[in-house]
């Protein structure tokens, strides 16, 4: 598996992640395909600006076809300024690992170079696949909390990592 930045030519990925009602079900549903633009234009300003970091998931067997996406993003939350990360993988692609092990390529990333210190994830209660995936990634539970998402109110799970002092894969890697 390798992680790429994304460039302006991967707008449609965006599109079949975002408008898709399975890859959206824990996400508030898909988004109306005209919305992509934007919320690509948005995205990419993130890249430009180093406010983000934006990779698409290249995976091993298909090394030039995107599986999917992984991001951490400065981001504001209940009036404080955290760091938050969220993945998505194609549907074809999924059950296999490829989540979990771009979480953690991403993660051991952010430490490597120093960046992005304590970073959050708000998956929905009910996405068991990203609660493992933070479980397994050493990310610690807080608390449930409602979240916003592009003006869908969530019930979330808010998970935390502090890359500075949780060690890697702390919470069960291999469980
Ligand atoms: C969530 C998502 C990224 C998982 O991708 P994936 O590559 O299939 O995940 P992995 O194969 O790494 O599996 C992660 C863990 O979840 C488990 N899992 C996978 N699908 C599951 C499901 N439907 N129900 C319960 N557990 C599931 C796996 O068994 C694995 O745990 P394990 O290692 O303990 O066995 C993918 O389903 C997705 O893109 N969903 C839609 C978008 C989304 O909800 N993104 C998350 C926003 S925070």
């Amino acid at each position: 598996m390798e992680l790429r930045t994304i460039t302006t030519e991967d707008l449609p990925l965006w599109e079949t992640m975002q408008c898709d009602p399975i890859m959206m079900a824990e996400l508030g549903g898909p988004h109306p395909k005209e919305k992509i633009p934007q919320i690509f234009h948005n995205t990419m300003e993130y890249v430009n600006t180093g406010r983000g970091w934006v990779f698409k998931i290249m995976p091993d067997e298909d090394p030039e076809r995107a599986a999917g996406s992984v991001c951490i993003w400065e981001h504001s939350w209940q009036g404080e300024p955290i760091n938050e990360m969220g993945w998505m993988i194609l549907p074809g692609f999924q059950g296999r690992g490829l989540a979990s092990k771009a979480v953690r390529a991403t993660l051991d990333k952010a430490r490597a170079e120093g960046r992005w210190d304590v970073v959050h994830a708000f998956p929905g209660v009910t996405n068991a696949a990203s609660n493992a995936i933070c479980r397994k990634a050493g990310f610690s539970l807080l608390d449930e909390c409602e979240l916003d998402y592009a003006g869908r109110l969530l019930r979330c799970n808010h998970w935390r990592i502090d890359l500075r002092s949780d060690p890697p894969d702390s919470a069960g890697e291999g469980t």
